[in-house]
């Protein structure tokens, strides 16, 4: 496995696309955050509430940690850096499901919707997950009413789950899936 542990995802770091920096949270990132943490358009299907400053620092500070993932059900979490201006405008993260397995969220911030950023971002984690991380599975849960990203989700080549809203029982979301087999179609 290039990249990582046998066993861990630990990726090296950063990974770097034309107009972005992939890579482990810092405490100096926490004013970038606040700008869309507190963004209640931003957050509303995300399964996070909307953050005052100090809660996203909380938040921050659990990040700090995640540019590894040991075990299943840890997330690895990548700040999404704009190269241009040196800010962290969104977030791309990876769960490490069972072997072969991975769920994906996305986000950036309102005013860099629409640039394409996201998408580079999210080509750039798939790459990693398949290339690096021996993942041959991912899945997108969405909450029903997000059709921004149930769009984002199929243009990157995810298919709706056959077996649909039962992937997440527990949760109100739709499992959009994405297998490496498809991915060329979606470039
Ligand atoms: C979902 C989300 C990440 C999608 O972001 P986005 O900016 O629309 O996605 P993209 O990066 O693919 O940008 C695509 C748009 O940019 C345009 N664009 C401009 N320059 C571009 C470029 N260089 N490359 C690609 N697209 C470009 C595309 O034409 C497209 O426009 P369209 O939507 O009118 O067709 C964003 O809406 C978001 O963060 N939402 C809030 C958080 C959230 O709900 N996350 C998902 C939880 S499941």
């Amino acid at each position: 496995m290039t990249g990582s542990d046998a066993g861990v995802w630990a990726p090296r770091l950063p990974l770097t696309t034309p107009r972005l920096i992939l890579r482990a949270h810092r405490l100096t990132d926490l004013d970038d955050l606040a700008v869309f943490h507190r963004d209640e358009r931003t957050t509303r299907y995300l399964p996070w509430p909307v953050r005052s400053r100090d809660d996203t620092r909380t938040a921050l500070l659990k990040k700090l940690s995640q540019d590894r993932a040991p075990a299943e059900g840890d997330w690895l979490v990548l700040a999404i850096e704009e190269r241009a201006s040196g800010r962290v405008i969104g977030e791309v993260d990876l769960r490490r499901g069972p072997v072969g397995h991975a769920d994906i969220g996305y986000v950036v911030r309102r005013d860099r919707e629409g640039q394409g950023m996201a998408s580079e971002a999210v080509r750039e984690i798939l790459r990693l997950a398949e290339e690096d991380l021996g993942v041959t599975t991912v899945d997108a849960h969405i909450e029903p009413g997000n059709t921004a990203s149930e769009r984002f989700a199929e243009r990157h080549g995810f298919i709706r789950h056959p077996d649909g809203d039962a992937l997440a029982a527990e949760t109100p979301t739709r499992a959009f899936r994405w297998v490496v087999a498809a991915r060329d179609s979606a470039r």
